[in-house]
């Protein structure tokens, strides 16, 4: 296992930003992980925050600046059927695989349960961090559990599910056990009848005019890639982080003020049954408080396929934010402050980044 220096990250991150590593690193296994962990001459490096930097996919991410640290690309790779008992399939999966690589190994075996989630960036190692979801489904769930090195006792250590405290977007690996773990493997939990969920409309409509006559998994799936695909850039083309925010919740009082000023402002309500717009769980399926769809708040506030320097925001998603070619970090995270302001003025509504900048 080789440590590079200065070493250029821009195709380890899919808005393709040009931002050098001090060190760099790819661990292929566990072991070269705890290898790296037991080196005392990158102690330093480990005992300060912020200073030592796991990438996946690097899709989830933004680099404002040269990061002067080690960053360690994770790249566990391995997809293995563990057991399967009358309902389900227990699969794990290394870290470093890349999630639709493993969705689609799911939909040739027909292991049920992630085909809402095609064509998801990233790794498997990054999907339980910010629990993944679309289109009506969240990582949470098919997962069962996950392994991680504890990151100053060079250990391995399993996270059950309840110990990873799943929310929108959100887990302890956003909060109390950042920085802290690096997780090695993810085992998830498949069914063999399916869950057919078509409950978002965009499904039911693409299925139609795909002329499937039966509702499959692999049919869900490949209306998920054409809708992903017919509104979502393509990382290899044009850069992007996918969803730059999140969608944010509001109390009810507040929503009931803003129906008032904007009759038709798009939000889902705080029912538990109700899965638009990555809502379904979390916050609101406690009851809460409404989602509001921050791209219909972000286009009202006319950014939506504005371009500003190198950057802009994209013309059929005003949620993701687009690197043109050369932006810089620092000029796309500007953008969204300006946007972040905007919205803040308008709807009086906080919008929350959910890329992770760096
Ligand atoms: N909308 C607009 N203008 C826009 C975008 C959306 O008015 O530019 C409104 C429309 O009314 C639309 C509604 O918002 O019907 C919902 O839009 P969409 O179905 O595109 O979903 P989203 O809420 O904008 C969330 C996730 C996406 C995920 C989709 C589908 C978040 C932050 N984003 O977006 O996730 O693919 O739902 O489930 O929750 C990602 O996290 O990177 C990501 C792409």
């Amino acid at each position: 296992m080789k440590i590079l220096e200065n070493v250029s990250l821009k195709k380890f991150n899919t808005f393709g930003i040009n931002a050098n590593a001090r060190y760099f690193l790819e661990a292929n296994t566990v072991f070269d992980i705890q290898n790296f962990l037991a080196d005392k001459s990158f102690s330093p490096f480990r005992a300060v925050a912020g200073r030592l930097l796991i990438l996946g996919g690097g899709s989830n991410i933004l680099f404002t600046k040269n990061f002067d640290g080690v960053v360690l690309k994770n790249n566990i790779k391995g997809i293995e059927l563990l057991r399967e008992d009358a309902e389900h399939y227990y699969v794990k999966a290394g870290a470093g695989e890349l999630w639709h690589q493993f969705v689609l190994h799911c939909i040739k075996n027909n292991y049920a349960g992630v085909e809402n989630l095609s064509l998801i960036p990233g790794s498997i190692g990054a999907a339980p961090i910010q629990n993944i979801g679309a289109y009506g489904v969240e990582q949470k769930e098919v997962f069962l559990e996950l392994e991680a090195i504890n990151i100053k006792e060079n250990k391995l250590v399993v996270f059950s599910k309840s110990d990873c405290r799943f929310d929108y977007r959100d887990s302890i690996f956003k909060q109390e056990a950042k920085g802290k773990f690096i997780i090695t493997s993810v085992t998830f939990k498949l069914y063999k009848t399916p869950k057919l969920n078509t409950s978002y409309g965009a499904i039911n409509r693409e299925i139609e005019k795909m002329g499937d006559k039966e509702v499959s998994i692999a049919s869900i799936s490949r209306a998920v890639c054409n809708i992903r695909r017919s509104k979502l850039p393509d990382p290899e083309k044009i850069g992007n982080a996918g969803s730059f925010f999140k969608n944010p919740t509001i109390p009810s009082e507040q929503y009931q003020e803003l129906m008032k000023r904007f009759p038709e402002v798009v939000a889902f309500p705080p029912s538990p049954s109700d899965n638009r717009a990555g809502a379904k769980v979390g916050s609101e399926a406690r009851g809460e408080g409404w989602k509001l769809a921050a791209g219909w708040l972000i286009e009202q506030c006319g950014w939506k396929g504005k371009q500003v320097g190198n950057t802009g925001v994209h013309k059929d998603q005003a949620l993701v934010l687009v690197n043109y070619g050369n932006a810089k970090g620092a000029e796309v995270f500007e953008l969204s402050e300006k946007i972040l302001q905007s919205v803040k003025e308008k709807f009086d509504v906080e919008l929350e980044r959910e890329v992770v900048v760096v």
